[in-house]
């Protein structure tokens, strides 16, 4: 070989081992890397901002508000539904999953979003409705048709219209040209996607196994619609209803396979993007490959009695009566935090848009402190639903909108300050999405910004303190140091390597005093935010003292 030829290969042989090394010396970034101090914020797309005027929320207007979120310490955001729509049960019914609904944008917009959150260390989550389309989906509309075509399996169709009920599932009747009835996931019009049957019943064959290609070519849909907007910057998808997917599947184990099999391929090729389930059983959707799965209210109680009155005598632990009963919560918690710490993260949210009250309902800015404090030092990863942060009230009585129905209340305009719309809008107010409440009924980002002690900046503290101590980050372990009926404080302890911290809460309108039991041995606590001076040293131990409404977190040294 010409020596001059040579000399210019082994040089670009060098440069391509160079660059190989390099590339295996970078470790890839994990999704765990960025969970572990992660803050998430639900923005439910309607009612954040309205950056057009039209009276409704849209990306140009999440865009806008990046800086406010970053300022809060805010560094992911799950976005409802954003896609195409014809929003029958508010973008829960999706017309087509690659293209965001014109009223929000475009999907550049997205692009953008995804790319400006990114330059604050934000990461986008989109809403994943893999159980269902809307009716009006075009792959719908084809799979009515008599004929057969690429659709035909897609949803899941009864043998003949005659078949009038299946079992544990409802069925609608008479829809369509086809000569069969379909099965809807949610409300009638969310045809439910078909991903067959884990144990198919033989006197009804149009049950179709999960290996039918029906069921597969669905499957491998769904794959396209998250690698397309994966390309596209989000960093992950909350999963609607993840748990249903396969029908008849008793233990779960068929959906729980599929979701094992979407993990591995995420963790191959995205091995930095996340999923949070809506399963609301973690010891299940952790294992299979969920990232986070969410405690909810429909079932789980223990969860419930946090914040909400869960029966006409049983009070909320979060309440000034001190009635409550944190054992409810943590007899559900512990048991689901011991099966999955190791492998993934419970969330726990201060609310949503499926739930009403909001967490604001009947609590004043120094409970809400508490609450707060509670939910930004547990383990796992915590969601702050959208106006949670300053105590927006939910708004009764509203007549239901884009489906909402009883949640309608939960979903009304953030509260930016107390100019027309609260900072909403700048639309006519008989064009808003939802209305605002009156101007004196309606805390505001505005009114609390230079409160020292106001619900936001408390928030805004507990964030930046979650971020500074690895033991409040997302494993550090969590253990209930002193929990028991009819008495406060509850107090328990995160630890991670050799870090410290006791959390002690007092939601009640009694002062409490207790003495800490003895392996909580330290030779000196510093006080990290709360009260100050709860903590005093006596011959026999710590002692823990609260006043009316309070919390202090401190740290062991
Ligand atoms: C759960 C979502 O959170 C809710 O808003 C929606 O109506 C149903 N799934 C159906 O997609």
């Amino acid at each position: 070989m010409h020596p001059i030829r040579l000399f210019a290969y082994t040089a670009m042989a060098t440069v391509l081992v160079l660059r190989s090394l390099a590339a295996s010396a970078e470790v890839p970034a994990t999704a765990s890397s960025w969970l572990e101090s992660a803050v998430f914020y639900e923005i439910y797309p309607q009612s954040f901002r309205d950056s057009n005027g039209d009276g409704i929320g849209d990306l140009r207007g999440v865009i806008g508000k990046l800086p406010y979120l970053h300022d809060l310490g805010v560094t992911g955001l799950w976005l409802n539904p954003c896609f195409e729509s014809p929003f029958r049960d508010a973008g829960y019914d999706v017309s087509d999953f690659y293209k965001v609904a014109p009223r929000y944008g475009t999907n550049e917009d997205l692009r953008n979003l995804f790319a400006e959150a990114r330059k604050l260390g934000m990461h986008v989550m989109l809403d994943l409705v893999a159980g269902h389309t809307s009716d009006q989906h075009p792959w719908f509309r084809e799979s009515q048709r008599h004929e057969r075509n690429r659709y035909t399996d897609w949803y899941i169709w009864t043998n003949s219209v005659w078949t009038w009920s299946a079992p544990n599932q409802q069925v609608v009747v008479g829809a369509a040209e086809r000569d069969a009835n379909y099965i809807p996931n949610f409300f009638y019009f969310q045809p439910a996607l078909n991903y067959g049957y884990a144990q198919p019943d033989p006197k009804a064959p149009w049950q179709q196994p999960v290996d039918a290609p029906g069921p597969q070519a669905v499957r491998a849909e769904l794959k396209n619609i998250m690698r397309f907007w994966f390309d596209l910057g989000a960093s992950g998808f909350r999963v609607d209803m993840a748990g249903s997917l396969v029908k008849n599947d008793p233990d779960g184990r068929a959906t729980a396979a599929l979701w094992h099999e979407f993990r591995a391929w995420m963790d191959r090729e995205y091995p930095d993007r996340a999923l949070v389930s809506e399963w609301s059983s973690p010891q299940v959707a952790i294992p299979n490959g969920f990232h986070m799965d969410f405690l909810l209210p429909f079932n789980k109680p223990g969860y419930a009695s946090l914040f909400r009155k869960t029966a006409p005598d049983a009070n909320p632990f979060f309440d000034r009566s001190g009635r409550g009963d944190i054992r409810k919560f943590l007899d559900e918690f512990e048991p689901l935090y011991a099966a999955t710490k190791r492998q993934g993260f419970i969330a726990i949210p201060t609310g949503n848009h499926d739930t009403v009250p909001r967490i604001g309902d009947g609590r004043s800015g120094r409970d809400l402190a508490v609450a707060h404090a509670f939910l930004l030092t547990m383990p796992g990863v915590p969601f702050i639903y959208y106006g949670d942060e300053i105590g927006q009230r939910s708004t009764e009585g509203l007549p239901s909108k884009e489906g909402g129905f009883g949640r309608t209340g939960a979903r009304t305009p953030m509260q930016w300050d107390d100019s027309r719309n609260a900072g909403f809008s700048t639309a006519p107010a008989d064009r808003l999405y939802l209305p605002v409440p009156a101007a004196e009924d309606r805390p505001s980002v505005a009114a609390q910004r230079d409160v020292p002690d106001s619900a936001l900046n408390t928030v805004r503290a507990l964030i930046a303190l979650r971020h500074a101590h690895p033991a409040l980050g997302a494993s550090g372990d969590f253990t209930t140091i002193m929990a028991e009926a009819g008495k406060l404080p509850f107090v328990y302890e995160r630890t991670k390597g050799g870090e410290r911290i006791l959390v002690a809460l007092n939601p009640s309108a009694q002062p409490c005093e207790a003495r800490l039991p003895a392996e909580v041995n330290a030779a000196s606590l510093r006080a990290l935010a709360g009260e100050t001076a709860a903590f005093r040293r006596e011959a026999q131990g710590w002692m823990v003292n609260l006043p009316p409404v309070s919390y202090a977190v401190v740290k062991v040294e």
